[in-house]
């Protein structure tokens, strides 16, 4: 492992016209209290897209001392972008990280120099790099959906434990306080009993539906073989779309972004959004698996995903009565939003209002009344009707409806929460303990569309019990020799 090296810093003058010599103070919404001031050594897998914003949440505090992108263009303005957030911070960007292509490359050459790695690429690679990251014992912190199959996240889950390293998963809406007071208010009666749970999204935003493959010339910054990793070896192509359907930056390629769509690498609309706006929910009831999924949606394909579907999650008794949780994503033929009916307890003008703004959100009803949410983190849930929400914030006020879940340090910050409890200990809000059957939940409804079926999932032995060809979604069907970790 590098030694963490302050002294290599080096002042940025700026128009900020501070001295030479003294260091701008840190930007305190991202930065992390580190006890001792210890520097991580830390690895960001799929530099660009996402990975720009995760690798910003611990840029200031630790050492980048790698990034890996299959596309060098995208690579070098990972790299440039990096520099250019330390100059706008005024933090010496220090040293620059060594740069891949191929991650297991950077294992090989450097993991003694590495303490944690960021995985932010699209998700049928957060399995492989993440597993080549835990067998080489390395912190782990990975986009969400943690896996895009079941057999997958369970199989993380076991080697983190196994190899006892400090894991997150970047779903940041579970660092945030708007879950923590939403499960508060819940559990300590300020809508009555739960009765049901509404979940949707306008998400997909990018192309999706069963398209065709179409071969086309490779762009030459594009590792496409590095790309596909563990999925089988096939030619380079885009989708072929037909006219009309809207295109995600006007391209028709699956990188970077359009992915999503594709069972083999992304998870849909539901994978995409689901780690988010089901986060709550999850942990409102005592993240329970569900027990029964039942799946309506437009058109798939054994390799596309739908463009709209509707989900009903049956959910066993546990700190509440067994209820239903439903999920509605995407837009329906008549190009209208499928979105769920509007709770009957929210009818006042402004709840009217709150509900047809949101394009994403959550709504938990409870016999006297509605904790509403309209967007996908749960950052700022307010109640429904207006009275009841005015009656629990005295409530909060007298110390009659207390505060039992604990804050994130970081909140928003899932990467820099997570480096912060390598260097000082405690678990990150979304530590895998958590995350794992979170992402099984999500990922149930996926199998429940791909098998167009309902399914009894049995949570013991990994299994659908109603039928069985769905269990063929369980597991990835292959991979490409190489790629698992030995
Ligand atoms: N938490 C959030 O709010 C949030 C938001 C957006 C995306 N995400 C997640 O982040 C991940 C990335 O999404 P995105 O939108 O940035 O996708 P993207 O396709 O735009 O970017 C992924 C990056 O990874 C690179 N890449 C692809 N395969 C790679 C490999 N094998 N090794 C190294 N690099 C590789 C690509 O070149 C690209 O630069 C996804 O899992 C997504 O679900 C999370």
């Amino acid at each position: 492992m590098q030694k963490s090296n302050f002294s290599r810093r080096r002042f940025l003058g700026g128009a900020t016209g501070i001295a030479a010599g003294v260091f701008a103070a840190p930007n305190l919404l991202l930065r992390g209290q580190n006890g001792a001031g210890k520097r991580l050594n830390l690895a960001v897998i799929g530099a660009n897209g996402k990975g720009q914003s995760d690798t910003q949440a611990v840029t200031l505090d630790h050492n980048i001392v790698a990034l890996v992108d299959v596309d060098s263009d995208r690579l070098g303005e990972a790299e440039k972008k990096r520099e250019k957030y330390c100059q706008d911070s005024k933090v010496d960007p220090g040293k620059a990280p060594k740069m891949y292509s191929d991650f297991r490359k950077m294992f090989d050459e450097m993991a003694n120099e590495i303490d944690g790695v960021i995985v932010s690429t699209p998700d049928h690679t957060h399995y492989l790099a993440a597993m080549w990251a835990i067998k080489h014992g390395k912190h782990v912190c990975v986009q969400k959906p943690l896996c895009n199959y079941i057999q997958e996240v369970r199989n993380l889950h076991a080697a983190a434990k196994e190899a006892g390293v400090v894991t997150q998963m970047g779903n940041q809406g579970r660092t945030m306080e708007g879950q923590r007071l939403a499960k508060e208010w819940i559990e300590q009666g300020a809508i009555g009993d739960l009765q049901e749970i509404r979940l949707w999204t306008n998400r997909p935003i990018w192309p999706q539906g069963p398209f065709n493959k179409k071969q086309v010339e490779c762009p030459p910054n594009l590792n496409w073989d590095l790309w596909l990793s563990s999925e089988k070896e096939e030619p380079y192509f885009e989708m072929d779309i037909p006219e009309g359907v809207k295109l995600w930056k006007g391209s028709k390629s699956l990188h970077p972004f359009s992915w999503r769509g594709w069972w083999p690498y992304g998870s849909g609309a539901l994978g995409d959004m689901g780690c988010h706006i089901m986060d709550a929910s999850f942990s409102i009831l005592g993240q329970l698996i569900p027990e029964k999924i039942e799946a309506v949606s437009s058109p798939i394909s054994e390799t596309c995903a739908p463009n709209w579907s509707r989900l009903v999650y049956h959910m066993p008794a546990g700190k509440h009565k067994a209820l239903k949780v439903t999920w509605h994503d995407g837009k329906l033929e008549d190009d209208t939003p499928n979105k769920p009916e509007r709770p009957e307890m929210m009818n006042s003008e402004g709840a009217m209002k709150a509900w047809d703004k949101a394009s994403s959100g959550m709504a938990f009803i409870g016999s006297d009344g509605v904790v509403f949410e309209g967007e996908a983190y749960c950052s700022s849930p307010v109640i429904y009707p207006e009275d009841k929400y005015t009656e629990t914030r005295i409530a909060m006020k007298d110390g009659k409806i207390v505060k039992t879940e604990a804050r994130s340090p970081m909140p928003n910050n899932p990467q820099g929460e997570w480096a912060h409890c390598i260097v000082n200990g405690g678990k990150p809000s979304s530590n895998f303990d958590y995350s794992c059957p979170l992402t099984e939940f999500v990922l149930l409804g996926n199998l429940a569309v791909r098998a167009q079926q309902e399914v009894v999932w049995d949570k013991a032995s990994a299994k659908v019990t109603n039928a069985e060809a769905p269990n063929q979604y369980v597991a990835r069907p292959a991979y490409r020799d190489g790629w698992l970790p030995a």
